[in-house]
């Protein structure tokens, strides 16, 4: 019998392309959103691009009674994939308590109800913000935590720690955490990607946005630092590639006896890239001119980040492909889309 899956937010960017890739690989999905950033339209796009449409629960994970009554209507849960949680970086400084409630308490409700419903891991969505700027790059696991720079960072240490507290308690489970660097793109087919509520935030959504006239132009935040031509360098991840390592993770999790019981892994292609070069690379591969212009720096940006995936390639056999100018070119796709509609 398949495996069954709890995604929740898997209606988001992120969850709805693991969504897919896990259909694809034989696992029972059920979704867990609350639709606050995302709209029940996607689970149409999961159902033309895999054929099957996974169960939708609609609901807040921060409410317990919610939550319980979620894995008593879907019996038999075996894993978990968390992506439930808020993750603007500038509104977690606006309004800290939505951040810590919102992603805390999701992230306790879950561990809580796990071992009572026999559901054995969960695979957690960190970020590669853990680190700060880093001293080397590429940087790997080990390297230092260093403070978090907003409320949203914060969320993603603490997460981290509680898990591997309850763990350490005796809890029956196991997690892998994963350590995204900078996830873009959408799916090949167009389907489904990212949709951003308002003026985006991150580069991709308004690059692409102001290459399709929605906006007038990208403003690149500093040509001034210390990097070759002087914009900020980061480590750009296909969403799908992000996907297929999630498959990966909770396979490993629930059917592989000696692992140990929490892993971490960065998530990155070890590439990285420049805000100019991302621009070059959109040109280049979509033949759309992307109008910008030079801007300040922003507040609390980090100068340069890249990972060192080594891990993830050789414990998890995973290893980021799709090429840069194929994400571009996917996330083009999507725009005209979403614009078209
Ligand atoms: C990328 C680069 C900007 C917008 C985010 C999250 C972080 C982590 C990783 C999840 C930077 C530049 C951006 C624009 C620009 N994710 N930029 N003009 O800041 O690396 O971090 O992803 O946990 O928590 O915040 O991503 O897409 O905002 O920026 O020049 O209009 O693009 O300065 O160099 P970032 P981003």
């Amino acid at each position: 019998m398949a495996q069954k899956i709890l995604v929740t937010g898997g209606t988001g960017y992120i969850g709805s392309h693991t969504v897919v890739e896990l259909q694809n690989a034989g696992y029972e999905v059920v979704i867990i959103d609350n639709l606050s950033n995302s709209n029940i339209g996607v689970l149409d796009g999961i159902e033309a691009i895999t054929g099957k449409r996974p169960v939708f629960f609609e609901g807040d994970c921060t409410d317990m009674n919610t939550l319980r009554k979620c894995f008593e209507e879907n019996p038999g849960i075996n894993g978990i994939i968390n992506f439930a949680a808020s993750k603007a970086v500038g509104e977690s400084v606006q309004k800290p308590l939505l951040y810590y409630r919102n992603n805390l308490n999701t992230l306790m409700n879950l561990l809580q109800l796990m071992p009572e419903f026999g559901t054995k891991g969960i695979v957690f969505s960190s970020s590669c913000t853990v680190y700060g700027e880093p001293d080397v790059n590429p940087i790997d696991e080990t390297a230092p935590i260093k403070p978090a720079t907003s409320p949203y960072g914060n969320t993603k240490q603490i997460s981290e720690e509680i898990i591997k507290d309850y763990i350490k308690s005796g809890a029956p489970i196991k997690s892998i955490l994963l350590r995204y660097f900078n996830p873009i793109g959408a799916h090949p087919t167009a389907k489904i990607g990212e949709l951003p509520l308002g003026v985006p935030q991150n580069l991709v959504p308004y690059l692409t946005q102001a290459a399709a006239g929605i906006r007038k132009e990208l403003t690149v935040f500093g040509n001034d630092y210390n990097t070759p031509d002087g914009s900020c360098i980061r480590d750009y991840i296909d969403v799908v590639d992000l996907a297929k390592a999630h498959v990966i993770a909770i396979k490993r999790i629930l059917d592989k006896e000696d692992t140990d019981p929490v892993e971490i892994f960065n998530l990155g292609t070890g590439r990285g890239l420049s805000v100019l070069e991302l621009i070059a690379s959109f040109e280049r591969a979509t033949g759309v001119k992307v109008p910008h212009k030079i801007g300040d720096r922003r507040a609390g940006d980090i100068e340069k980040i890249w990972a060192d995936p080594k891990k993830a390639n050789e414990v998890l056999g995973w290893t980021a492909v799709v090429p840069i100018d194929e994400t571009m070119k996917n996330a083009w796709a999507w725009q005209c889309h979403v614009t078209e509609k």
